[in-house]
């Protein structure tokens, strides 16, 4: 056993219906891969961040905005997160544009990423599927708005970003 230890991060999520989860799990999944002390979580079984020296955060965008649950847990924890390596991510757009080109944080995840000082955030294309959710989801896929615009690829590379700028940082357990 090594001395130190990999930095143990958390990859925190919210998600309604599901997309998000599952790209969270994708970071997760290269954390791991690149040897770190990678856990995957929804929000709402996070009571601490105290255990991580690292975390990445991520919501899905409904009306441009992160869901409450999401923002609230950036808020609870904004001292911790502070204090913390972090990186936010949001996924959202129906269409091929977060593909094509660097899409900014929506202003109250803005705002978040100003308050931890977040070492970066990156928005990635959705996915909405038959089953999901809510009436303006059923209304959207009756009018052909749905697909999944997520490129697992593009979210690997991120993750791999990530897991290079933590090569190096001592974790504390
Ligand atoms: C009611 C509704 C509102 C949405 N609003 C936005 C939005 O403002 N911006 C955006 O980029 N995507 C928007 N989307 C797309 C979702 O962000 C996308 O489906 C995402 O993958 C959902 O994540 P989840 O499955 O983890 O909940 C919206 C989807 C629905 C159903």
């Amino acid at each position: 056993m090594n001395a130190t230890h990999a930095p143990h991060t958390l990859v925190a999520y919210s998600s309604k219906n599901g997309s998000t989860a599952e790209i969270a799990r994708w970071i997760c999944e290269v954390l791991r891969e690149e040897h770190l002390d990678a856990e995957v979580a929804p929000v709402s079984d996070v009571p601490s961040l105290a255990p991580y020296d690292a975390v990445v955060l991520g919501a899905g965008l409904y009306a441009g905005r992160w869901p409450a649950e999401a923002t609230r847990f950036a808020r609870r924890h904004r001292q911790a997160l502070s204090e913390q390596d972090v990186w936010l991510f949001s996924s959202g757009p129906l269409d091929s544009s977060a593909a094509e080109r660097s899409i900014a944080a929506v202003p109250g995840v803005a705002r978040i990423a100003t308050r931890v000082n977040a070492r970066g955030h990156i928005t990635f294309g959705g996915r909405l599927a038959e089953g999901a959710r809510g009436l303006i989801a059923r209304q959207l896929l009756k009018n052909g708005k749905g697909g999944d615009f997520r490129d697992r690829e593009r979210v690997r590379a991120w993750a791999h970003e990530i897991a290079a700028a933590l090569a190096g940082v001592p974790g504390k357990r």
